[in-house]
């Protein structure tokens, strides 16, 4: 079947297995709500049921976002009644998210809440306890046979979990949709993604599919696709006559925490760049789509990745740099070093922090470096994206002005302060000629809105991807990345240098400017 072809069916069958929307106000936005759906969690007792996936349900539900046709039947090995979830789930949200928690609210949110233990490699646990107890409850809250299985479990699960719900015919969609979501790591390379691509295509088409990167979901990412492409005096701008390069940043204060075991063997190029670096670059660098729809946007990032120039393996001195926090201070309080974290081996060589040059062979681009950098254990939380104009082909004013005129940054900020503003030069009042920096900024109101993962569930359950990522964007995303990490692990990339938590990261990251001038902005 051709592309087309593809797409067309994803979007027959989609407006098929669609019942109408209908919508809810939030802030005065109308938000689609999605028609009946039964939700079924993977790895319901862990830490991302708990975390993210019931808060934001729970919060969806206090919004009037879910359907009334809507239940959840959490799985897991851990031996629980339906009473015993519930309860669990109670202290989850009241911790995850205690200004909105509220008991008479909660009970009839619960109501909706049900469990079932299962063995995730047996397969009569899925044609037996899962098929019974889904059609049961099914029946009960009058879903219509419309289903998502949510894998929050560790990668290793996926693989059975994804056979068996196709050996007991639940990835088939007979009466209603059957949704698949799936959480990264997805993959640990360019092989093991494609094989996780094929082996969940023996049971699940693409448009059943739902590959997470919550950072599509943050508000400001979002809104970086109605920032480019509703105004008309930024984008004449967007290109390599105008921008001197752009600046990506994905900085944490926090340390890995409890997640060494995962971390240890990810590292941060596997655990950011691969998924959330790569598309905050793509959705900068895109190219109008002709359609504000799912597989037109897609489409063009999965043509910013084929157009990105490989970094080469055997030169990565120059254009990437890695970091691994040691001992220091954040927020004043004394931290530990990544090699001292609970589970981390004491000379592991995992960085914990990297920074990246990439450039971008097409038209539009053509020269421009993207720097990239994420890290843990910095000096301060900050994701943004800094678009650094060129300066004035020439300065008119006396030597008396001090230093070069500098340039314009338009900087998108993702977190904490969503919002952008801009620099621009001024006349400082007063003195005859002396230039003035100033900045003209737009934040987003605190609180608005629905969060990142509240995006995911709504979005999966209206059948929206938009916020997904296709199988070809995941595959570019690890073909870029993979021969970097091959080249790392057989010692052939640039020394980890140890930066101290609560610093700027490692002084190497600066080597990637050359001898440009430019340097990092300030976290
Ligand atoms: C996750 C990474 O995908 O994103 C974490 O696995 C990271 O290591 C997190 O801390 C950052 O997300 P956010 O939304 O807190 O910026």
């Amino acid at each position: 079947m051709d592309k087309t072809s593809v797409v067309d069916e994803m979007r027959d069958s989609a407006a098929e297995k669609t019942p109408s929307p209908s919508y809810a106000f939030v802030d005065y936005c109308a938000v689609e709500t999605p028609g009946p759906r039964g939700l079924v969690i993977f790895g319901a007792s862990g830490d991302l049921t708990a975390r993210k996936l019931m808060p934001s349900l729970y919060r969806l539900f206090a919004k009037g976002l879910l359907p009334n046709a809507f239940f959840v039947l959490g799985t897991s090995r851990s031996e629980m009644d339906d009473a015993g979830f519930r309860a669990s789930m109670a202290d989850a949200v009241r911790d995850a998210a205690p200004g909105v928690f509220e008991e008479a609210q909660w009970s009839r949110f619960a109501e909706r809440l049900h469990y079932t233990a299962m063995r995730y490699e047996d397969d009569a646990d899925f044609r037996k306890g899962l098929r019974e107890r889904l059609q049961e409850l099914e029946r009960k809250f009058d879903t219509q046979g419309n289903r998502i299985f949510y894998l929050a479990v560790p990668p290793q699960v996926f693989s059975p979990v994804i056979e068996n719900l196709g050996a007991s015919g639940l990835s088939r969609e007979e009466r209603g949709c059957s949704h698949l979501v799936v959480e990264k790591p997805f993959g640990r390379d360019l092989e093991s993604a494609r094989e996780l691509n094929r082996r969940i295509h023996r049971h699940f088409r693409e448009n059943q599919i739902f590959r997470i990167d919550h950072y599509l979901a943050k508000e400001t990412v979002q809104n970086l696709l109605m920032f480019r492409f509703a105004n008309t005096i930024f984008e004449p701008l967007w290109n390599q006559r105008y921008v001197d390069h752009v600046q990506i940043t994905a900085a944490e204060t926090l340390g890995i925490g409890s997640r060494a075991g995962y971390y240890e063997q990810a590292g941060v190029l596997r655990d950011m760049f691969q998924n959330h670096m790569l598309q905050l670059l793509c959705l900068t660098a895109m190219e109008p789509p002709s359609a504000f729809i799912a597989d037109r946007v897609r489409d063009e990032k999965a043509k910013v990745l084929r157009s990105l120039r490989r970094p080469d393996p055997a030169s990565l001195e120059g254009t990437l740099a890695l970091g691994q926090y040691g001992r220091g201070r954040i927020d004043g309080a004394a931290a530990a070093a990544y090699r001292e974290e609970p589970g981390v081996a004491p000379d592991s060589l995992t960085p914990t922090y990297a920074a990246m040059t990439l450039f971008i062979d097409n038209w539009r681009w053509n020269g421009v470096p993207f720097y990239l950098r994420s890290g843990k254990g910095l000096a301060s939380r900050r994701t943004e994206i800094a678009v650094h104009f060129k300066s004035v082909p020439f300065s008119m004013f006396p030597d008396s002005v001090e230093g070069p005129i500098a340039s314009n940054v338009l900087v998108l900020g993702i977190q904490p302060g969503e919002g952008m503003s801009l620099t621009f030069q001024t006349k400082q009042p007063g003195s005859r000629i002396c230039l003035n920096p100033v900045e003209m900024s737009f934040s987003y109101p605190k609180g608005v809105s629905l969060d990142a993962y509240e995006w995911v569930l709504l979005d999966c359950m209206l059948g929206d991807h938009m916020l997904f990522m296709r199988e070809d964007s995941i595959e570019l995303a690890w073909s870029i990345l993979t021969p970097v990490l091959e080249a790392v692990s057989g010692g052939r990339g640039p020394r980890l240098s140890v930066y101290p938590a609560g610093s700027e990261g490692p002084a190497e990251a600066g080597r990637l400017f050359g001898a440009s001038g430019r340097r990092w902005r300030p976290l």
